[in-house]
């Protein structure tokens, strides 16, 4: 077993360190907010994710969480970088924080492994090593290792990954890294920093695509009468297509589709290459978003202002806290631009949005949320609004109008209460 460091104790940091401590391994993480950092060290966890808490709670043991940089980098045999990567205004990634890491290695020690599990462009990685080389730091070498789990289900994700990948110029780092994860049952890809780097982009990439695509084919039934749930169906049972992200609906955001998909573009056309089909994929997916706001004014006529609406749902997906680059943000900020009145509610991720958008107002329940309100809009599939008690929101709506921006609810009984009830790309509509 060895000692690991992991930098950052954000989504991926933590689940590394979780998963990584439940592997066998002794972990120290290390962050420089000193405020997550004390609420770590008394048993909290700064954000949601299930199973996360629990996770970390019974490998305690060989867990420590510091926000030194000098005792943490001196400890480990492996650091694992697992700092944000955010977009820039050019939608490139902003590296600031990797070299912040780099930074900090120490110049004297043993034998040690850089890892980096950050999303950075390709190319990252061979800076970053002749970095290390400038500085004569031949202690140090140097692997990639991209993470591909999903907020809500990192967890099992990392311990049940479909693939390890690692890239590394020497195969004996590649394969010390690979051994880090005995006991996840999956093959690990060895190859080189630049192909690693570019596995996580392409993989986003193309899932985004998948998902702008039925959002366009969604956008096409609702203009000829086919259903899109239907057609996603049996489009999935080709093995070649595949069901999984085929759901139509408002969109994609969060803290990863929105800024790889923007840097992947940036990284082509920063190397002279025009990616034509991203700015599409791109640009879909804005569209998607505010297509919601069409849907509405067909119901409520053209002037929103002063009319309630209730948006059921905020995170950007269903079991996480996490709002980054939510649909529910962009649905929000157009609606209050109209002068709607807008009363929000999520399970989980109210504090997170009350910090971004202030000037809304949230609701202490989606049931609360529906109370006088003139059309509703599901923005986040949580399980609780499939069972929230319809019956009563209708009966409490000014306006019984439903729009379901994610076809998680079941149409024709909604229809049949009496709702207005209109999916993206379904057949049952107008009530
Ligand atoms: N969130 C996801 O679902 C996901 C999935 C796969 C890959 N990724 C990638 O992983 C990286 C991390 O994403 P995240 O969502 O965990 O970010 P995050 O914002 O949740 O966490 C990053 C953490 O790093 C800390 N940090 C920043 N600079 C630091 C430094 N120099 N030293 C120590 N700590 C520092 C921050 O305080 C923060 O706690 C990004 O590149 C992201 O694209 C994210």
């Amino acid at each position: 077993m060895s000692r690991l460091t992991v930098i950052g104790a954000g989504y991926v940091g933590l689940v590394t360190v979780a998963c990584m401590a439940e592997l066998g391994h002794d972990v120290i993480a290390m962050d420089l907010d000193a405020e997550k950092v004390g609420l770590l060290r008394e048993g909290g966890v700064p954000i949601y994710e299930p199973g996360l808490a629990e996770l970390i709670a019974a490998n305690r043991e060989r867990i420590e969480f510091t926000s030194d940089p000098g005792h943490a980098y001196r400890a480990g045999e492996f650091t694992f970088v697992c700092v944000d990567t955010p977009p820039t205004y050019s939608g490139d990634a902003d590296l600031s924080r990797i070299w912040q890491a780099v930074d900090n290695l120490p110049s004297d020690e043993g034998e040690h492994i850089l890892v980096t599990k950050s999303t950075v462009p390709v190319g990252t990685g061979a800076l970053v090593q002749a970095e290390l080389a400038r500085r004569r730091y031949r202690h140090i070498s140097y692997a990639s290792n991209p993470e591909f789990l999903r907020e809500g289900t990192a967890i099992a994700d990392f311990m049940h990954a479909d693939r390890v990948v690692v890239g590394a110029n020497d195969p004996e780092t590649a394969s010390r890294v690979g051994r880090l994860y005995q006991g996840v049952d999956c093959p690990v890809l060895s190859t080189d920093v630049a192909s690693a780097e570019m596995i996580k982009y392409a993989s986003n990439a193309f899932l985004a695509t998948k998902i702008s695509f039925i959002n366009e084919i969604a956008n096409v039934c609702e203009a000829t009468g086919a259903d899109v749930t239907v057609v996603a169906q049996g489009m999935g049972m080709d093995h070649r297509i595949g069901p999984h992200f085929l759901q139509a609906g408002i969109g994609y955001g969060g803290s990863c589709f929105p800024k790889d998909v923007s840097a992947l573009k940036q990284i082509a056309g920063n190397s002279g290459y025009h990616f034509q089909l991203l700015n599409a994929v791109i640009e879909v997916n804005e569209l998607q978003k505010r297509r919601v706001i069409g849907k509405l004014k067909r119901h409520l006529g053209d002037e929103l202002r002063g009319k309630r609406i209730a948006l059921l749902g905020l995170s950007f997906k269903p079991n996480t806290d996490d709002i980054r680059q939510a649909s529910s943000i962009v649905l929000a900020g157009r609606l209050l631009a109209e002068g709607a009145d807008v009363v929000g509610y999520d399970p989980i991720a109210m504090e997170n949005m009350r910090a971004l958008l202030p000037t809304m107002t949230y609701a202490s329940s989606g049931l609360a949320a529906l109370q006088g309100a003139d059309a509703c809009v599901l923005v986040t599939e949580w399980a609780e609004f499939s069972t929230l008690d319809w019956e009563q929101a209708k009966r409490s709506m000014a306006r019984p109008i439903l729009i379901d921006g994610r076809n998680a609810l079941d149409g024709a009984v909604l229809t049949g209460i009496g709702f207005t009830y209109e999916g993206v790309g379904t057949r049952v509509k107008l009530g």
